[in-house]
């Protein structure tokens, strides 16, 4: 009697609660109709195929549900609207247009770090950012970190010689020197600095970067530090507060130390031209304003330079600048080279041509510099990061939130509505790229099909009005470490027996084991 009528209540309050469900939602339910996806379960909707699952399980289901329910459907994780899209012409009316350029709620987790940084902010703020920080990336700025890249990846060549002394037949992990060669170059071209991560691994900065990162996967992925209500009291929280406070705390203090630097500079150009005309001769401050101004510009220079409506950024306006910088500069760029070995390792092909042609351009004397006009010139490597990144794109899902209802080749997205994009999805379809599954190079030479491509299906630096601000600066990085380690070394991969790696698509592209390379000096 008692076990019926449990049952009973049981019952009733599932009733309930679906019927509040479903007359809550009928509205978005009914206008989404024509819109496709995997049969729902009651209150979850598609939950049970996501949440806590891990991100390797995430991305293999949501590629299964693509290929069985259409290029763009429906996901209800309980009462939240997503939609992704995986057809090209809904891809090109998402970032093509100025009317979605807010971030889906995820980015929200990137928030504690990066504030409303370029990446996360939306709206005019954003918009207006994006026109004060553009001109830090034209290419005179660039050309003068090629020597930034030069001396960085040179760092990584003497840590790869002692770890190639070292290496047994099993390899070594080639992302970890890699991530901290990256590192210390974004914060050197960011601020103006060196971290040394590569060669103090134990800095307190590069501990907490690592922290911060581990912190935003796990707040994403892990339900149990998913709620702010109960993440708050856990070890992991303690841990992403010492890390922020040495992160900001560092960037604050670069940022200080550097207007102090330039008012001083300007100070001086001023007395050096009241001396001048006084004297009207030579005077040694001359000396001292000319070293100041023709000093290497960092972002933050440009950044300490720049003005919104009339007014300079305030210290925690470039503190979030430069914080978005230093996150969305160095994971993106070391998935991309490792990625990169990982081809040209396994089209040994290919890596005999991007040598040649490293060859071809810098003679054999490996001192030889890189210089801005001999990265341009490396076309076959560029065609190698093209199809690296389409294989594997560093930033596997794009999120946006719809603000208004709109439509989208007649389907009807609510306000609210998360969208997702995944540029692997995209890169791996076999309608746009034959053998999708193949690392062909070729198929990015503009004298064969690429210029029939729709710019819209090959977005590892997203398109549009948000893409990445700073794919050249990457597509340089990218080709000065990779120039310098296939200089020194050739690159082996050395396989576990399984087909491929197991990617697993968090914020950042990774593969569930480490990729082991071993390395053979040149001679
Ligand atoms: C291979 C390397 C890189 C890849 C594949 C990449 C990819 C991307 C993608 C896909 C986005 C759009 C993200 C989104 O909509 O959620 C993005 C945005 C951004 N990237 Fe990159 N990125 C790379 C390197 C870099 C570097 C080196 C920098 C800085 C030096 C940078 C700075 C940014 C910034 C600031 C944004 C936000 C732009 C905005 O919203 O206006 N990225 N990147």
């Amino acid at each position: 009697m008692f076990l019926t009528l449990s049952l009973l209540a049981i019952a009733t309050v599932l009733t309930v609660a679906a019927l509040i469900y479903k007359l809550r939602f009928k509205y978005l339910i009914d206008v989404t109709r024509d819109i496709p996806s995997a049969p729902t379960l009651p209150i979850i909707g598609h939950a049970h195929y996501f949440v806590n699952k891990p991100p390797r399980v995430q991305i293999q289901k949501l590629n299964e549900l693509l290929e069985i329910y259409g290029n763009t459907m429906k996901v209800w994780l309980g009462t939240e609207l997503n939609v992704i899209m995986g057809d090209v012409q809904d891809v090109e009316a998402v970032l093509g247009s100025m009317t979605f350029i807010e971030k889906a709620g995820e980015y929200k987790r990137l928030e504690p770090w990066l504030k409303e940084g370029l990446l996360v902010s939306g709206g005019r703020k954003w918009h207006k950012r994006r026109k004060a920080i553009t001109p830090a990336f034209h290419f005179k700025i660039l050309d003068q970190f090629i020597e930034v890249f030069e001396r960085e990846s040179r760092a990584l060549v003497a840590n790869l010689e002692r770890e190639c002394r070292l290496q047994s037949n099993s390899g070594f992990n080639l992302y970890d020197w890699i991530n901290l060669c990256t590192l210390d170059t974004i914060c050197e071209t960011a601020m103006g600095v060196s971290v040394h991560a590569q060669t103090n691994t134990d800095s307190e900065y590069v501990q907490a970067v690592k922290t911060i990162s581990t912190v935003i996967h796990k707040r994403m992925f892990d339900i149990l530090y998913r709620f702010d209500l109960t993440y708050r009291f856990t070890k992991l929280a303690r841990a992403e507060k010492r890390a922020l406070s040495v992160l900001h705390g560092f960037t604050e203090r670069i940022i200080m130390q550097r207007r102090a630097e330039l008012l001083r500079a300007q100070e001086n150009t001023l007395n050096a031209a009241a001396d001048k005309n006084s004297t009207n001769g030579y005077n040694a401050t001359d000396n001292d304003a000319d070293v100041g101004a023709k000093r290497k510009q960092a972002f933050l220079d440009i950044l300490l330079h720049a003005e919104i409506d009339g007014k300079p950024l305030s210290n925690l306006d470039i503190r979030e600048e430069v914080d978005t910088l230093m996150f969305e500069g160095h994971d993106t760029t070391s998935s991309a080279i490792t990625f990169f070995f990982y081809n040209i390792a396994t089209y040994p092909e290919c890596q005999r041509k991007c040598y040649a042609e490293i060859v071809d351009i810098f003679g054999k004397d490996t001192s030889k510099p890189v210089t801005y006009e001999a990265l341009n010139g490396l076309t076959y490597v560029e065609l190698c990061i093209k199809e690296t990144l389409r294989l594997f794109p560093s930033v596997p899902l794009l999120g946006r939130k719809v603000t208004q209802e709109c439509e989208i080749n007649g389907k009807v997205l609510p306000a609210g509505t998360n969208i997702g994009i995944s540029p692997l999805y995209l890169g791996r379809q076999e309608s746009i790229f034959p053998d999708a599954n193949i690392f062909k190079p070729e198929r990015f030479d503009i004298s064969n099909d690429a210029k029939k491509m729709n710019p819209y299906a090959y977005i590892p630096f997203s398109a549009g009005p948000r893409n990445c601000i700073g794919q050249r600066f990457a597509m340089l990085e990218v080709k000065s470490i990779v120039t310098n380690v296939l200089r020194h070394f050739e690159v082996e991969f050395v396989s576990d027996g399984t087909e491929g790696p197991t990617l697993i698509a968090e914020l950042i592209l990774r593969t569930k084991d480490p990729l082991m390379f071993r390395l053979k000096p040149r001679i």
